[in-house]
């Protein structure tokens, strides 16, 4: 008798410790800042709709946009050329209207906060 109290015992320290375990481990996880926007969700998509054709790989014959190491490599140029008016030299996306301020300051989060 004396035996199943003490396992029992055991079985609910066990118990006890794992939640504990369980919940710091989800505060830890937790700790680092989500970042605003992600390459999937965000940018890539942005890329595909507004430098469509000429940028998206098997449509148009200019650098790759949809692909993630070109824009990471290139992003200073991007920023600098979308933030271009239409008509100045180098602006993007060449013959097509602005991007919005909401879209321009979405790349410039992405990049600041370490394109992710
Ligand atoms: C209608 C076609 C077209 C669209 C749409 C377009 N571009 Fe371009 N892009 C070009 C052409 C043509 C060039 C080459 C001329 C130049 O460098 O100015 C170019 C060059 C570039 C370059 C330099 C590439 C290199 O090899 O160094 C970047 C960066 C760029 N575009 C970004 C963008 C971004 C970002 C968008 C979407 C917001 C976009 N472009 C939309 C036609 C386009």
């Amino acid at each position: 008798m004396k035996r199943v109290f003490v396992s029992a015992g055991i079985v609910s320290l066990v118990a006890f410790f794992s939640y504990c375990n369980s919940t710091k481990k989800a505060t830890v996880e937790k700790q680092p800042k989500k970042a605003s926007f992600n390459w999937t969700a965000n940018i890539k998509p942005l890329m595909v709709e507004k430098c469509s054709p000429c940028h998206v790989e098997g449509k148009g014959n200019k650098l790759p946009l949809d692909n993630m190491d070109n824009v990471k490599t290139h992003v200073d140029d991007i920023i600098r050329r979308i933030e271009m008016h239409p008509g100045d030299r180098g602006y993007m996306p060449f013959k097509n209207p602005r991007l919005s301020d909401t879209a321009i300051n979405m790349i410039k989060t992405w990049k600041a906060e370490g394109l992710l």
